[in-house]
């Protein structure tokens, strides 16, 4: 079967070769292997984090749409996890120091994984259908993120020209029409996004405690209630002590984008915690509705409509 297949292979060029191929946003080959839409290096990580990854019952895993919000997602869960390691106030925090990318590795980015502290904390932007076995049946709980596919689009676009532009000037990408068509496609990145979006809010009904489902509109809308929502989902509950001291607010307020996109680790330009893409690049506007200042009207109903008729009958609105 393609998932035997080891990464350092002929094999694995044969089952490069082997895939159905079209280009990214950015212009570069992705295969669909396994239902999803993926690139040369993250399907090699894929495949070797398939065969190698042994989950523990205390892990935490935190999955995302690209460009959903994963950077505040992972500043979030490090800092509440090791809120008794690390005091916010402290210089040295390591979220002070490092970008979140560089505190909670992605799954399929590079194996094998530098994950810094314990609880485990692991993200990626796989489908539920393409984690390892020990995932599922281990204790480990799993946080999913998703954002309004408006925005997630936008974010993404601005993403990868601004990254692509840098690396090469010269570089010449789709339309935006073009692009915004493939997405609607569902050829994105790790896409469709609706089939990872379904996956994980199905199993966050049924498994309730193994899925704990959030919006980033609303972790926008009541970041306390989330923080605190996301804590007893880890058996990382805020005391009443902690509470009245505050410490949740200076909590959120330690991961706002306000805080960190001003830190200096995280305006830097030449600072890589994810292979090619500068740190800075994580850190954009931060706001709801910024689609309307790059794709018409017409093509943002087009995205709801499909939306919609995607996630009809599941009981998840976007
Ligand atoms: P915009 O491009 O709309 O500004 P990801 O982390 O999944 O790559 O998503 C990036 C998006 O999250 C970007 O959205 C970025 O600005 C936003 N973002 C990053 N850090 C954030 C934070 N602390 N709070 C809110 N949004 C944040």
């Amino acid at each position: 079967s393609q998932g035997e297949v080891l990464p350092q292979s002929n094999e694995f060029q044969e089952l490069l070769q082997s895939l159905p191929i079209r280009k990214s946003m950015m212009n570069t080959p992705i295969y669909l292997y396994n239902g999803i839409w993926i690139d040369e290096s993250c399907l090699k990580a894929m495949i070797a984090f398939q065969q190698n990854f042994q989950a523990q019952d205390t892990d935490i895993i935190l999955v995302t749409t690209p460009k959903s919000g994963t950077t505040w997602l992972k500043s979030l869960v490090f800092t509440i996890t090791r809120r008794f390691q690390y005091t916010i106030s402290d210089e040295n925090h390591p979220l002070v120091t490092t970008n979140p990318h560089g505190l909670v590795p992605f799954f399929e980015i590079v194996y094998p994984h530098n994950h810094v502290g314990t609880p485990r904390l692991f993200a990626t932007h796989l489908q539920y259908t393409l984690l390892p076995e020990s995932i599922k049946t281990c204790k480990c709980k799993i946080i999913y993120l998703c954002r309004n596919p408006r925005d997630t689009f936008v974010s993404t676009w601005h993403f990868v020209h601004k990254m692509k532009s840098k690396l090469d000037p010269s570089w010449q990408f789709p339309s935006l029409e073009e692009s915004f068509d493939q997405f609607c496609e569902g050829v994105s990145k790790f896409g469709p996004f609706w089939e990872q979006i379904l996956q994980y809010w199905k199993l966050s009904n049924e498994r309730p405690e193994k899925v704990l489902f959030l919006k980033y509109e609303e972790l926008k809308d009541d970041i306390i209630a989330q923080c605190k929502k996301m804590a007893d989902f880890m058996n990382f509950s805020f005391s009443s002590e902690e509470e009245n001291e505050g410490v949740i607010k200076d909590i959120a307020e330690f991961c706002s984008f306000e805080h960190l996109s001003n830190l200096e680790v995280n305006k830097q330009t030449e600072q890589h915690s994810v292979p090619w893409v500068d740190n800075g690049l994580f850190f954009r506007k931060g706001e709801i509705g910024d689609w309307k200042n790059l794709i018409t009207l017409s093509m943002a109903e087009k995205l709801d409509q499909l939306v919609e008729q995607k996630l009809q009958g599941s009981g998840l609105k976007l």
